[in-house]
């Protein structure tokens, strides 16, 4: 039997559509960038507001790649969709992060381990107290062992989703003082959401700009800056 849920409100692709893993960026120009240059013969399966998907393969694999839009009600509307809809099991969001530790420095890949957050998006759970978002550790394995094969240590630990891109409090201090590497906008919600459906959810960033040394990638570097971030998420697809 078909199933009902499909088309949802924001996606029209249809069932079977997508492979088992989604690649995620926020930016649906790079969603279409990553299909044309690592997918072999991409077929886009959704378009509605622009928020371009496509499936193709990668070495023989079926992989798909759908942009995600920024902060967390977007990432949590497509992310739900895809789990509980589309039976899609993992997600790896691939996108850019602003770093915060010392450690860490512009074009540096930062696997996302557990998520501090200032969203509410948890408390839907009903859950008293703070619900804790943690990636996979499944795919977080595979990810590390991906990138030691490639020559790289990564950096893995906590980060930070915020709803504030301009936020006037500036609590970015404090988040250094806990040891928190970056920050971006999207991963908390993937990652209940997943919890919540069962799945497996990764986010893999590359630092494009550092909030305490005020180092960024212009927009053309960011572009090319992305290769080792894409490899080791396909490698893991
Ligand atoms: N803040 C939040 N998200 C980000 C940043 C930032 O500085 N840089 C890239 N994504």
């Amino acid at each position: 039997m078909a199933n009902p849920n499909i088309p949802t409100p924001h996606i029209t692709a249809k069932e079977g559509d997508f492979a088992r893993t989604v690649l995620m960026p926020g930016d649906p120009l790079r969603s279409k960038f990553i299909a044309e240059t690592y997918l072999e013969n991409p077929v886009l399966v959704n378009n509605t507001r622009g928020v371009q998907g496509y499936t193709g393969t990668y070495k023989g694999k079926r992989v798909s790649v759908m942009a995600s839009g920024m902060g967390m009600p977007s990432m949590g509307i497509y992310s739900y969709e895809l789990f509980n809809y589309y039976d899609v099991q993992n997600i790896i969001r691939v996108g850019t992060a602003g770093g915060i530790g010392d450690n860490v420095k512009v074009r540096d890949v930062v696997f996302g381990m557990s998520a501090y957050t200032n969203s509410n998006f948890g408390r839907q759970y009903g859950f008293d107290g703070n619900v804790a978002p943690c990636c996979s550790f499944p795919l977080l394995e595979q990810a590390v062992a991906a990138a030691r094969k490639m020559g790289s240590e990564p950096n893995v630990g906590e980060r930070y989703y915020t709803d504030i891109f301009y936020d006037e409090a500036g609590g970015a201090g404090k988040l250094k003082k806990l040891g928190v590497l970056a920050t971006e906008m999207e991963a908390a919600a993937l990652y209940l959401n997943a919890a919540r459906a069962g799945k497996k959810a990764l986010a893999i960033c590359t630092i494009s700009d550092h909030l305490f040394t005020g180092e960024a990638l212009s927009a053309e570097a960011r572009q090319t800056t992305f290769t080792q971030m894409m490899e080791i998420a396909l490698e893991i697809a």
